[in-house]
C-alpha cells in the first residue's frame, strides 16, 4: 500500500450539543472525541494526519496538542501515562476552514502536501468508535481506479446520505434533503468515511458545486463525478453498526459512552473478572486485570490502571493511574490516585490514597485515612482517621487513630520517617521533619517535633490533674423579675 494520508473533518459547529465547548472536544470515556479518532488512525501509521478545524479552532488545536506533548514526554509504562498515547509521534497538521461551506469545501482545505499516488482516508472527528481494521479494509479496496466507501444497511436511514446503486454498482450518494421520495426509501447509507488516491481526490474535488438543497459543497458529490470519469466505487461495511455512529447531541454521546463501556466490560469479563453489574462499570483509560478479580458496582477506573489476580474492589471506588497487586482488597467508597498497592493489602472503606502512595504487602489503610507521597512498609497499619503525607513508614508499624503528619510549615514540605515496629499513639501530631526510631512508642495525644530514638517512649502529654473538692457549676434559679 502507498503511504497513507488522513484528513479528519472537525470544523462543524455541533449546534445540537448546545455547548460552549467545540463538539470534538466533548469526552467519551474521559477522552475527547477527536482524540479517539486520532488514536485509532495512528494504528494505520499514516504519513500525516490533517485535521480541518473551524469552530473553536484554537481550542481544539491547543487541547489536542497539549495531549500530544504529554504523550511524547511520558516514557512508556509509567503510571501517569496519558490515555492519548496514540498521539505520540503522529505528524499532526492543522488546516483552517474559516466558514463551514460543506464537507467538500472542508476537504479542499486539507489537501496540502498530499501526493497524487498516496492513499487518502477521509474521516470525521465526531465519529469516535470506528475500528482501525475497518479503515484498513477501506484503504485496501482503493487504488488508482477505485474509490472505497464505508456504507451500511440502516434500520432507520433518516438524516444520512443514501447510497445509489445501478445494477449493483455504487453510482453516487444523495443527501437526505436532496433525495426523491423513492431515494428516501433506500436503506443503504453513507457512513461518511472514504478512501481514494490523492490525485483522484484533487481532480474531483475542484468540480464539486453547491447547487443543492443546502447550498453546500457536498463531499458526497465526488462519487457521481468519479463514475462519470470511469472510476469504480467499492463499498465496505463495518463489522458493527455502532462503528459509524456519530455524535450530534448529548443523548447520542451518552448512548455511545454506554456502548463503549459495555464493550470494555465484555472484554474484562472475558479476561476472568466478575463484575457485579457491567452496566455500572466505567473505564476512562486502560485497565489491565488478572484473573478472579471481583468488582462491585459503580467503580470508575481512569488513566492507566492494573489489577493483579484476585483483587476485590467494593462499590463506589474511583481508581486512577494505580497498580494493585494480587489479593489486595479495596473496600467501599475509596479513592486511589497514582498509588501502588502491594499484595494482600487492605484499603478503606472511605480511604483516600493520593499520588505517590506506596503500600507494601499486607499493609492496611482504613477508614478516613488520607495518604500522599507516603510509603507504608509490610504489614504496617493506619486503620483510622489519619493523614500521612510525605512520610516513610517501615514494616510492622502501627499508626494510631487520628495521627497527623504535619508536613507543611506554610512554605515548605518536610518528611516524616517512622521506623519498623514503631507504635504511634492516637491523636498524635508528628511535626516534620521528624524521625521516630524503630520500635519506639509515642504516647497518645503527643505533639512530636524532635526525633525519637529507637525503642524509646516519647510523650508530650500534659500531666493529668485531679482537683479536690471541685464542684460542677449549678444552674441559677430564675429571678422573680425575669417573668419566666
Ligand atoms: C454527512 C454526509 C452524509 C453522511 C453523513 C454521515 C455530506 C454532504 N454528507 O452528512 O452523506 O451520511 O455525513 O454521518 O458529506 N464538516 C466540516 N466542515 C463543513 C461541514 C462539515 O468540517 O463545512 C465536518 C463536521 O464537523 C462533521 C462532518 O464534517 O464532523 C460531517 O458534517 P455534517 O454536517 O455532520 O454532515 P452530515 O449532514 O451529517
Ligand atoms: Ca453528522
Amino acid at each position: 500500500m502507498p503511504p497513507v494520508r488522513l484528513i479528519v473533518l472537525a470544523a462543524g459547529k455541533g449546534t445540537r450539543m448546545r455547548s460552549a465547548l467545540p463538539k470534538v472536544l466533548h469526552r467519551l470515556a474521559g477522552k475527547p472525541l477527536l482524540a479517539h479518532v486520532l488514536d485509532t488512525v495512528a494504528a494505520l501509521e499514516p504519513a500525516s494526519v490533517t485535521v480541518v478545524v473551524g469552530h473553536g479552532a484554537e481550542q481544539v488545536r491547543e487541547t489536542i496538542e497539549a495531549s500530544a506533548r504529554a504523550a511524547a514526554r511520558a516514557p512508556a509504562g509509567v503510571t501517569s501515562r496519558p490515555p492519548e498515547e496514540g498521539l505520540r509521534g503522529l505528524d499532526l497538521r492543522w488546516a483552517l476552514q474559516e466558514r463551514q461551506l460543506g464537507t467538500g469545501h472542508a476537504v479542499r482545505q486539507g489537501l496540502d502536501g498530499i501526493g497524487d499516488d498516496e492513499a487518502v482516508l477521509i474521516t470525521y472527528g465526531d465519529v469516535p468508535l470506528t475500528r482501525s481494521e475497518t479503515y484498513r479494509a477501506l484503504l485496501e479496496t482503493c487504488d488508482a481506479e477505485t474509490l472505497g466507501l464505508l456504507t451500511l444497511m440502516a434500520e432507520d436511514p433518516t438524516g444520512y446520505g443514501r447510497v445509489l446503486r445501478d445494477d449493483g454498482a455504487v453510482v453516487g450518494v444523495v443527501e437526505q434533503k436532496d433525495a426523491t421520495e423513492e431515494e428516501l426509501g433506500i436503506r443503504e447509507i453513507n457512513a461518511g468515511v472514504l478512501a481514494l488516491r490523492g490525485g483522484v481526490l484533487r481532480s474531483l474535488i475542484g468540480e464539486i458545486g453547491n447547487d443543492n438543497a443546502q447550498g453546500e459543497y457536498y463531499l458526497t458529490d465526488i462519487f457521481a463525478l468519479a463514475v462519470r470519469q470511469g472510476l469504480g466505487i467499492r463499498a465496505v461495511h463495518p463489522d458493527d453498526a455502532w462503528e459509524v455512529d456519530g455524535v450530534n447531541s448529548r443523548a447520542q454521546l451518552a448512548r455511545l459512552e454506554r456502548l463503549y463501556q459495555r464493550n470494555v466490560a465484555e472484554r474484562v469479563m472475558a479476561a476472568g473478572v466478575t463484575l457485579a453489574d457491567p452496566a455500572r462499570f466505567d473505564v476512562r483509560g486502560t485497565l489491565e486485570t488478572g484473573v478472579d478479580c471481583r468488582i462491585d458496582v459503580n467503580c470508575v477506573f481512569e488513566g492507566t490502571c492494573t489489577l493483579g489476580a484476585d483483587v476485590c474492589i467494593g462499590p463506589n471506588c474511583t481508581i486512577s493511574d494505580s497498580h494493585v497487586a494480587d489479593g489486595a482488597v479495596i473496600l467501599a467508597n475509596s479513592v486511589l490516585e497514582g498509588a501502588e498497592v502491594g499484595p494482600g493489602a487492605s484499603i478503606g472503606p472511605f480511604a483516600r490514597l493520593r499520588p505517590g502512595t506506596r503500600l507494601a504487602a499486607r499493609a492496611r489503610v482504613g477508614n478516613f485515612v488520607e495518604t500522599k507521597n507516603a510509603t507504608l512498609g509490610e504489614g504496617s497499619k493506619a486503620n483510622h482517621l489519619s493523614y500521612i503525607g510525605d512520610g516513610e513508614v517501615g514494616a510492622g508499624a502501627n499508626i494510631g487513630a487520628g495521627t497527623i503528619t504535619c508536613n507543611y510549615d506554610g512554605a515548605n514540605k518536610h518528611r516524616t520517617r517512622i521506623g519498623d515496629g514503631a507504635f504511634i499513639g492516637s491523636n498524635t501530631a508528628l511535626v516534620a521533619p521528624v524521625e521516630i526510631g524503630a520500635g519506639a512508642t509515642v504516647g497518645a495525644g503527643s505533639t512530636i517535633g524532635r526525633d525519637v530514638p529507637p525503642g524509646h517512649l516519647a510523650l508530650t502529654r500534659a500531666e493529668q490533674q485531679h482537683v479536690d473538692g471541685w464542684q460542677r457549676p449549678a444552674k441559677k434559679p430564675p429571678s422573680p423579675e425575669s417573668g419566666a
